[in-house]
């Protein structure tokens, strides 16, 4: 037995239980199906049909979950035999029954190899799914066939489409398994019905023959109705309109045809760049919530939270807390204060209940955990306080002071500022080492960014007790040095920068907005700043006018719309035009004339510019304060400056973050338009020293995330 044997042999075990043969796949973490795991699958079936004693044959998980795909390490590199589409046909064409026994995560290709098997059982813990679109993929192993021979094209296209995960009950009621039990040990489940086929004689049913599709005229509605709501939504990716293209194949194909066609459409999914921007984040985003200091300390124990502020950002956040299960102590300064922090987070929940999303004794239930004061004492038994009150350096301090005289030693000690240094804040109390940043993102029950923050003197426990909460609180951690801004809010300063001076060279607003879009951004820059409020950034910009270069060049255009008092679209006017409230700005002469004149005022001789040189100074821009930020360590590697992007910023995650879109153009390009920028404005365009390094080692980002 070679090796490779060896391994395929570990990784599915088969064992007799009276005339049933019981096949277990045991490949930690998830059950992936790499090649051993195809192996093993193939002989175990040939085992089965082989063996006169075998009656049926039940397929299972070991660990959590049944199988939780295709192996994605695997992507991208040379194919090895047998192919998941063979092992699922071989499934298949067993002579004997075969019952995929499902609990825990069935998705992707574990999917499939459940649809190539002849019967289904969930456990009631199962989750189904169809996710490879949301790598970038489709289900290449039959799904796009199977599926909808099985439950009807418009259930299939649903799930496929969306890549959503669905419940054991929803999979009944979609007739994608048969049954479904209570209780949590698959291998019963499936002895269980195994028996019962034996006992009626139940012979192999195979999915590629269902009978799902013979409406054809339905059929061919809901694909038409697919494509065309594709077409709307699926801005700029690849892979959805090819998932509506192989159920065109199957309601048209024999099945074996269409098996073809749909190998054809995975294989042009694969190698899209798209799909390896997928796969990056998919893997960089786990990557993200492994700091060092999760592996080096246990966290501390987190059972409540004291918010101190009930704004915006303070309920929102209460709302992320309370939505984990946790309980809410809020501080407020005064009574009226209080009440209208409690009223803001009612309001997500309200907003919740209008929808018919969650039942009003859903509310009260939850917001039975909150409770609020206005005296921190109230705090002195939380695990964690976060603050989030006003963006000023002294008044952050005052609360820390007096959250040092009233919280219990250990307790976690939060500042949800999104510029201000946090050593200093640290160093003003007895208790530097409890105290980190989690920066969350507006409207913070929502947004899925969580920058935490690490200053100097906090201990190692802290920072993992707050990728603890973060998981708690289903978001994204990245891990963040102190400095202005941290990562994404550095960054974005100078991007954001880029776009104005763009704006002030010649190119109006309303086409820098279009060519981000276009790059697959779902706003613009300058439309961000009206929904954000034009005034935040307006403070910021009067906060550092001390403090900038007067030799850098500093865009005054934003300022004259400011103090007109236009803020974008809370004041129905910014950078485009609300009239009467409305959603979506229309460009605004007046902002242009103001442009024009600004331009005057600054000798500017304006130029034009394809959207193609738009995106390129703002990619730019933000890729080389991006390797400023890893090359002083603010961020750990090149992929948490991805994820603090893809997941705080808009930046189209099929693009993988700016640093993985930066490696794919090729880092010598990306120094050269820097260089060739620097010849107008040297100041600005400076490159990074840690990008001029990578282009003379013929490196690039990804080596620094090993
Ligand atoms: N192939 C290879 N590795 C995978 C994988 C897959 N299909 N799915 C998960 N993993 C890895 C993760 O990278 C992680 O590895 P790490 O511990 O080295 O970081 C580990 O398995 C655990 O994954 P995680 O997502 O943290 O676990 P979970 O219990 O929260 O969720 C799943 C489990 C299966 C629900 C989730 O991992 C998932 O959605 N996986 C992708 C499923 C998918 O898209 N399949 C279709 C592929 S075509």
């Amino acid at each position: 037995m070679n090796t490779a044997e060896a391994a395929g042999a570990a990784a599915v075990a088969s064992a007799r239980h009276d005339d049933i043969l019981v096949v277990t796949i045991d490949n930690p973490p998830v059950n992936a199906l790499g090649v051993d795991v195809r192996r093993g699958l193939m002989e175990a079936i040939e085992a089965a049909d082989a063996d006169p004693a075998v009656k049926a044959v039940v397929l299972l998980g070991a660990g959590r979950n049944f199988l939780g795909g295709a192996d994605i390490r695997e992507f991208g590199k040379p194919p090895q035999a047998p192919a998941l589409p063979d092992v699922c046909n071989r499934i298949e064409a067993c002579s004997k029954p075969v019952v995929a026994a499902i609990h825990g995560a069935a998705l992707g290709g574990g999917l499939e190899v459940a649809l190539g098997a002849h019967y289904r059982v969930a456990l009631a813990n199962a989750r189904l799914g169809l996710p490879e679109v949301l790598l970038g993929l489709l289900p290449g192993a039959g799904g796009t066939q199977r599926t909808p021979r099985l439950i009807g094209a418009a259930a299939a296209l649903e799930l496929m489409l969306s890549g959503r995960h669905i419940g054991a009950r929803e999979a009944l009621k979609l007739g994608l398994v048969d049954k479904v039990e209570e209780g949590d040990d698959p291998v019963a489940a499936g002895l269980a019905y195994a028996r019962e086929l034996i006992a009626s004689n139940a012979a192999p049913r195979r999915t590629s023959e269902g009978t799902a599709l013979a409406d054809r005229p339905a059929t061919q509605a809901a694909i038409d109705a697919a494509r065309a709501d594709t077409g709307k939504k699926a801005r700029g990716l690849f892979s959805p309109l090819k998932i509506v293209d192989a159920v065109q194949g199957a309601l048209d194909l024999p099945f074996l045809e269409g098996l073809a066609l749909e190998r054809t459409l995975f294989l042009a999914c694969l190698d899209s760049p798209q799909r390896a921007g997928l796969v990056h984040a998919f893997f960089a985003e786990r990557e993200a919530a492994k700091a060092p200091e999760t592996r080096s300390a246990q966290p501390r124990e987190v059972n409540s939270v004291g918010i101190v502020g009930g704004g915006t950002m303070g309920a929102g956040i209460a709302v992320a807390v309370l939505d984990a299960g946790l309980p809410v102590v809020m501080i407020e300064r005064d009574e009226e204060a209080l009440a209208r922090g409690r009223a803001n987070v009612e309001k997500v929940y309200d907003g919740l209940i209008a929808k018919g999303r969650i039942k009003p004794e859903a509310k009260e239930a939850i917001m039975n955990r909150w409770s609020g004061s206005t005296a921190y004492d109230a705090l002195s038994q939380v695990d964690l306080v976060i603050e989030a009150v006003f963006e000023d350096m002294a008044v952050k301090q005052a609360v820390f002071k007096e959250l040092d005289r009233v919280c219990k030693p250990g307790a976690v000690l939060a500042t949800n500022t999104s510029y201000l240094d946090i050593d200093q804040i640290a160093a003003s109390i007895t208790r530097p080492q409890d105290v980190i940043g989690l920066h969350f993102f507006s409207p913070a029950n929502i947004m899925k960014l969580l920058e935490i923050v690490v200053p100097a003197k906090v201990a190692a426990d802290v920072v993992a007790t707050a990728f603890e909460l973060a998981k708690k609180l289903k978001k994204t951690a990245v891990r963040a040095g102190v400095c202005d801004g941290f990562i994404g809010n550095r960054v974005l300063a100078v991007y954001g920068q880029a776009a104005q001076m763009m704006m002030e060279d010649g190119a109006s607003p309303y086409q820098i907005d279009k060519a981000v879009r276009g790059f697959g951004y779902p706003m613009g820059p300058f439309q961000v700043s009206d929904l954000a409020g034009g005034d935040i950034g307006w403070a910021t910009r009067k906060r550092r006018a001390a403090t900038r270069d007067p030799q850098a060049r500093y865009v005054q255009i934003p300022d004259r719309l400011c103090e007109r008092g236009w803020f974008g679209q809370k004041t129905g006017r910014g950078y485009y035009l609300y009239p009467d409230g409305a959603r979506v700005g229309t460009p605004d002469p007046e902002v242009e004339a103001i442009i024009d004149a600004e331009r005057r005022r600054a000798g500017v001789t304006p130029k034009t510019f394809t959207d193609e040189e738009i995106v390129r100074r703002y990619l730019a821009a933000m890729i080389n304060e991006g390797a400023n930020v890893v090359d002083q360590k603010i961020a750990l590697r090149p992929l948490d400056v991805d994820v603090t992007f893809v997941h705080g910023y808009g930046f189209p995650r099929y693009r993988g973050g700016p640093m993985h879109y930066a490696d794919t153009v090729g880092l010598d390009k990306i120094l050269a338009d820097i260089q060739e920028f620097a010849k107008e404005d040297p100041l600005f365009w400076k490159p990074s020293p840690l990008l001029v390094d990578l282009v003379a080692r013929g490196a690039n980002f990804a080596s620094l995330n090993k």
